[in-house]
């Protein structure tokens, strides 16, 4: 991962937020490089899900054929789409805070394992040893993990480099959450210098706040979207008005979300703002299993085709308990990042069943997301505790007359997720022969072509004899049609190497035979196989190349 992480830096992939300031954690930039491939990435999903969908056929495992459109919402809407979507009373994380640093971490973030303590010096006293048997609970929050944990031992313990072997641990590694908060004066926190320093864990709201206009005051504060779907929830009506749609459709979004993550941690994974690719799909009640089944099978397709198909994706049923009662089912997309340990996955999309639970609670005001059947959470007044819009967000099918709230299943992707998988599964190193045909260590990003963010590069072999005015040309063809690279600097094994690290699919470069003749050599970024070929078959050739790999 560490390789990886200095590669996007390096070739301008990704960059930390401010970075010149010091940087700002949950925040990333991307660059040059990085703007190109999660455009790429987003781009196919809008065309694949979206622009090139074919509403008069039905597609292999649907029931039927169906419609797509798509919406561009605000990302600060009005405050009551977030009481009633549900997001102002439970979108929250649990935290718990140290009172000695006053550093807050997420109550299931925190791992921590217990040592026996019994005959070691006494936590805080260079004199005093443990004559009772005594334990306590390490705490780390460190990507590496043991060797933290370790080191913290020995520093709460007194225990030097050389007497390491010596500690006792007791079980495995946990989380803080499955231990009893009794327990927590036993805790050595992660930033901490004594025992006890965690408060009773609370829970901490990830909705980013503002205020719209002049006042700051309660009456106009307002909320970052933690997610585009609920946009696309309060527009139903506007959408089925305005356009022909007719159920079953799918709306699709893809914009920015803001979620103040407590710990924002593995690279863009975890992120205070990123973007979202969702869909919400709306079907008859009836039909809703077997459009679940297709969405989830179809995304899980849809990633496979850019080049996530090995063993490192998988597609991960949750188990009925894990189900709030509405929903008859929801799988997570899931990849194998190289951050996370060994056999451990992390979700790269959710499809979930969402029954009509969100278009009722934004017609008839919040819902208990507990009740069954699914019931308005009332005050202790009696009325609602956040009302809904009162507006009719029913469906009636015009040739069966009958009317119905549809129900609605949830592809819901991120695209920065998406293009961390897609970096860390390009990353290779393999060898490839230098300029004097030596083989040297190569690292290479193997990027779908669909995806790649540039698709071909051109090279002249040396700056004179007429190469650069051939290659200039070509460059300017190929740029006609898609992201292309020009570069006359340096050896030309060196160039090769710069755009296999760039990811580039493509290298064609004008030699001295290309003067005489009008050809090129092609060569390919993953066999290194090189080509000759007409100078007029170029762009063509790439073209079919890189729409070919769809
Ligand atoms: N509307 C449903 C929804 O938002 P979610 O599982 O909370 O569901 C969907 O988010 C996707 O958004 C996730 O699968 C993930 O790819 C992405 N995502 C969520 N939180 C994120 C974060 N803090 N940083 C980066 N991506 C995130």
């Amino acid at each position: 991962m560490e390789k990886l992480v200095s590669l996007c830096r390096r070739r301008g992939f990704l960059f930390q937020s401010s970075e010149i300031y010091g940087g700002l954690n949950g925040f990333w930039d991307y660059g040059p490089l990085g703007v190109e491939l999660k455009r790429n990435l987003k781009d196919a999903w809008w065309r694949d899900m979206v622009a090139a969908h074919d509403d008069l056929t039905t597609h292999a495992g649907a029931p039927g054929a169906y419609e797509m459109t798509g919406l561009d919402c605000t990302i600060i809407m009005h405050p009551q789409v977030w009481k009633v979507s549900g997001h102002y009373d439970l979108f929250a994380d649990v935290l718990v805070e140290c009172k000695e640093s006053k550093k807050r971490y997420r109550y299931d973030q925190v791992r921590c394992r217990w040592i026996d303590g019994t005959g070691m010096h006494l936590p805080g006293s260079d004199q005093q040893y443990a004559t009772e048997q005594v334990k306590y609970l390490i705490a780390t929050v460190a990507e590496n993990e043991a060797e933290d944990l370790e080191k913290r031992a020995m520093k709460l313990l007194k225990v030097r480099s050389k007497d390491k072997d010596s500690l006792k641990w007791i079980d495995g590694v946990t989380t803080l959450d499955q231990i009893d908060t009794q327990d927590f004066d036993k805790v050595f926190a992660p930033e901490a210098t004594k025992l006890g320093t965690f408060g009773e864990p609370r829970d901490f709201n990830l909705m980013f706040e503002s205020h719209a206009g002049a006042l700051q005051s309660e009456d106009n504060k307002v909320f970052l979207r933690p997610e585009t779907a609920q946009g696309i929830f309060v527009n139903f009506k506007n959408v089925t008005d305005s356009s022909r749609v007719k159920v079953p459709f799918g709306i699709a979004q893809v914009g920015k979300s803001f979620r103040n993550e407590i710990t924002p941690r593995n690279f863009t994974f975890r992120s205070r703002e990123f973007e979202q690719m969702e869909i919400e799909f709306f079907c008859h009640p009836s039909q809703s299993q077997d459009w679940y089944k297709y969405w989830r099978d179809r995304r899980m397709a849809w990633w496979q085709s850019l080049g996530l198909s090995g063993k490192n994706l998988i597609l991960r049923d949750h188990h009925p308990d894990e189900l709030s009662h509405y929903s008859t089912g929801t799988a997570d997309i899931e990849y194998a990042f190289p951050f996370l340990p060994e056999g451990e996955y992390g979700e790269l999309e959710g499809i979930a069943h969402r029954g009509d639970f969100d278009l009722r609670s934004h017609m008839e005001g919040k819902l208990d997301p507990n009740s069954c059947p699914l019931t308005v959470q009332l005050g202790e007044d009696g009325k609602p505790v956040h009302r809904g819009s009162g507006r009719d967000l029913t469906y009636r099918d015009d040739i069966t007359n009958e009317r119905f709230t549809p129900h609605v299943i949830e592809p819901s992707a991120g695209a920065d997720r998406g293009a961390l998988a897609l970096l860390c599964e390009a990353y290779h190193e393999d060898t490839a022969p230098d300029d004097k045909g030596q083989d040297q260590t190569r690292v290479v990003m193997r990027f779908h072509p669909r995806i790649a963010p540039v698709k071909a590069a051109v090279f002249p072999l040396v700056k004179k004899d007429g190469m650069p005015e051939i290659a200039q040309d070509l460059y300017r063809a190929l740029k006609k049609k898609f992201p292309a690279f020009y570069d006359e600097k340096g050896a030309v094994g060196r160039r090769y190497r710069r755009q296999d690290e760039a990811g580039t699919p493509y290298c064609l470069t004008v030699d001295g035979q290309s003067v005489q003749d009008q050809t090129v050599t092609l060569r390919d970024r993953d066999t290194l196989e090189q080509v000759r070929m007409k100078l007029d078959d170029v762009v063509e050739e790439i073209e079919r190349r890189v729409t070919g790999s769809c």
